[in-house]
Formats: structure tokens, C-alpha cells, sequence
């Protein structure tokens, strides 16, 4: 990864911040991002290498185009994008909110969306790049108590395949992680009852995203999918 310049959207949260200490000594140059500037810069002062912060709401497009610009003007290129930002709402269908929906949409469906598209478009110019999105097992297999948070991550699968179709011929490969519960601040203001222990740690997660990244350059792993052994989907 020497060199390589990596845009981390989520990068304080549970996988986030794992996948970017496991990057910071490859010698990555790392753009670390997420709303909180000040979590971000104790992040940052704990690596090595290069590490730019740029704190962004990605539910605001101008904050993310800002990010984008502000990664280009620093390193001069965007080589990774790994949208690891989200927010989880699980409740009864029926104790859905308005409120609720807009802020599933707004952070996981339209926020990995707007990064998505703006990292991509500096990709193309350069016709080679590489999108990891973090989307969970709930953009695939259904889950009582998921409508919003599913239909948000459904939404992802969706424009990232429609983006990876457009963008094969310019050499960007997509790769889309169906990760089942991982123990991670995630679950701290979730209501449901979970049993945190049986769920994957946010190392494995980490690890398979590294995985990807740093796999030979002719391959492309289109999709990644783990499972905790309590919770299996077939
Ligand atoms: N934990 C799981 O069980 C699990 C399983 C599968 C998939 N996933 C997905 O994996 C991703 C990361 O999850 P995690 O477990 O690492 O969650 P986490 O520990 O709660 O971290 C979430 C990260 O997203 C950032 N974020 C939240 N809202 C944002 C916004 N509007 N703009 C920019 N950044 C924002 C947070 O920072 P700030 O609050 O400072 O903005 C934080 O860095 C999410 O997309 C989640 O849906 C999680």
C-alpha cells in the first residue's frame, strides 16, 4: 500500500479506526474522515505516515466534495475509498418514524452514495481506483426489525453495482462486504437485544477489507461475506 492514497469515510468508528491503524504502517497516505473533528485527530496523532483529517457530514454533498477536493489537493490523487460511515435503526416496522427513514436514507444510502460518486469521478480521470463499501448482511438477506436500516443498504448494492458496471472499462473495481454483527460502537444506542460476544470482531472485518486491497492486481473480490457462526445465511 506504499504511496497508495486511501480515503476512509467512518474512520473513528469500530471498523473504521481498526482498518486504519492496520493501514497507517504500509505506508499508505491516509484521509481520514467522519463528523467528529475531535476523535479524528486524536486518531491521527496516534499514527505514522501521512494522515490528513477531514471532518465531513456525508449526508451533506458540498461536505463531501469538499473532502474529495481537499484529498486531491494534499496527495494529488484518490487510489482507495472505503465507505465504513453508517448509523443502524432496528425497531418494529411499525414504530418507524419519518425521522427514522430519512436518517437511514440520508446516512447509509445517500451518504456512501455521495462519496461513492465523487471519489469516483477522480478514479476515472486516472482510470484506476478501488471502492470498498461496507454494506452489511442487511443489504442482502432480510431481518425482522430491519425495514429502514435494510431498505437503506439494499440501496447501496444498488448503486454500487450500477457504478461498477459504468466504471469496470475505466480499471475501478468495486468490492462490497456483507459482514454479519460486528461488536463496534454500532450497537451502543441500538435497542434490539443482542448478544455482543457471538458477534465477529471488528479485527476480522478489518482484515478482510485489507484483504482486498492488497490482493494481486489482476483480481477483484466482488463481494466478501462473513458470517458469525450463531447467525448463518445460505
Ligand atoms: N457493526 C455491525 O454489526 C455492522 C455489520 C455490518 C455492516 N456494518 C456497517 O459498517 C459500517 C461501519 O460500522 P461500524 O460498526 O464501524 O459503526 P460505528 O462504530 O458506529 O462507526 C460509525 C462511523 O461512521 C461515522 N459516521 C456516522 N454518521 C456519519 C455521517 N453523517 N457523516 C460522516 N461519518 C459518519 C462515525 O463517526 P462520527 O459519528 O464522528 O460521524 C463513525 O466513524 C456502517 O455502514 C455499518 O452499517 C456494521
Amino acid at each position: 500500500m506504499q504511496d497508495k492514497v486511501v480515503v476512509i469515510v467512518g474512520a473513528t468508528g469500530g471498523i473504521g479506526s481498526v482498518l486504519t491503524r492496520q493501514l497507517a504502517p504500509t505506508g499508505a497516505r491516509l484521509v481520514l474522515s467522519a463528523r467528529d473533528a475531535v476523535g479524528l485527530a486524536a486518531l491521527a496523532d496516534e499514527l505514522p505516515g501521512e494522515v490528513l483529517t477531514v471532518p465531513t457530514d456525508i449526508t451533506d454533498p458540498h461536505q463531501v466534495d469538499a473532502l474529495i477536493k481537499k484529498a486531491v489537493a494534499e496527495f494529488g490523487q484518490i487510489d482507495v475509498l472505503v465507505n465504513a460511515a453508517g448509523a443502524g435503526i432496528l425497531k418494529p416496522y411499525n414504530s418507524l418514524e419519518p425521522a427514522d427513514l430519512d436518517k437511514m436514507l440520508d446516512v447509509n444510502l445517500k451518504g456512501s452514495f455521495y462519496t461513492t460518486q465523487a471519489a469516483a469521478e477522480e478514479m476515472q480521470k486516472r482510470k484506476s481506483g478501488h471502492i470498498c463499501n461496507v454494506v452489511g448482511i442487511l443489504g442482502k438477506h432480510s431481518m425482522a426489525m430491519a425495514a429502514a436500516y435494510s431498505a437503506s443498504k439494499f440501496g447501496v448494492v444498488g448503486f454500487s453495482k450500477c457504478m461498477a458496471e459504468e466504471l469496470k472499462r475505466f480499471g475501478i473495481k468495486f468490492t462490497l462486504f456483507y459482514f454479519g454483527g460486528v461488536d463496534s460502537p454500532f450497537w451502543d444506542n441500538v435497542s434490539l437485544k443482542v448478544d455482543r460476544k457471538k458477534m465477529l470482531s471488528p479485527q476480522t472485518a478489518a482484515n478482510a477489507i485489507f484483504y482486498a486491497l492488497t490482493a494481486e492486481p489482476q483480481a477483484v473480490p466482488m463481494e466478501i461475506n462473513i458470517q458469525p457462526d450463531s447467525h448463518l445465511f445460505f
